[in-house]
């Protein structure tokens, strides 16, 4: 079985998340490909999709973004699965008026997890760090790969069991 695990990530904490899937998914014996979402060309090829993104001023990134519009029809008929990552405290993405909670929605994906991320200020641009300062979220790198690998589980004893019918 085929599964794509796509992310869009800024400073690669996502990324990370990303990875640590596809690896999960590929020592289970699934043919994983791992990308970041922005080198996607379709979606066709594959069985089933992850796609996760960092969440930037309560949406998701453009390139993840685009992934799940210009393939909303493909991903729509296949087994989907989504993941945010963010601060806690910070503004979520849960809330229902926004671009992402309706894309999800809209492709019917089977779950939507969101993880906790990681923020290194001093990697961050001028205008970010003006945001940050103003929002004071908690700084650090809050990653739980437990949580990452117990969601990626799940998502394993899903699409063993499709491969099974
Ligand atoms: C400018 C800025 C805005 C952010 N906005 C949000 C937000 O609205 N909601 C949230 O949960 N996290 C927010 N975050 C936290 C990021 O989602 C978090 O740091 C994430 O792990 C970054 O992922 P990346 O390293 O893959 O880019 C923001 C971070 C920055 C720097």
């Amino acid at each position: 079985m085929k599964v794509l695990v796509a992310v869009g990530s800024k400073y690669g904490s996502t990324r990370e998340i990303g990875s640590a899937i596809a690896k999960r998914l590929d020592s289970a014996g699934l043919e994983v490909t791992f990308s970041d979402a922005c080198d996607v060309f379709g979606v066709d090829f594959f069985d089933a999709v992850i796609v996760g993104s960092a969440v930037y001023n309560r949406t998701w990134r453009k390139d993840a973004t685009a992934l799940v519009k210009d393939h909303k029809d493909a991903l729509s008929a296949m087994p989907v699965w989504t993941f945010s990552v963010g601060m806690e405290k910070m503004v979520r993405h849960e809330d229902p008026e926004l671009d992402i909670t309706k894309l999800v929605r809209d492709i019917g994906a089977r779950d939507h997890h969101y993880f906790s991320g990681a923020l290194d200020f001093a990697k961050l641009n001028m205008g970010e760090k003006a945001l940050i300062r103003a929002l004071n979220p908690p700084i650090g790198d809050y990653r739980d790969f437990t949580d990452v690998e117990a969601w990626t589980d799940g998502i394993v004893s899903e699409l063993v069991a499709r491969a099974a019918l």
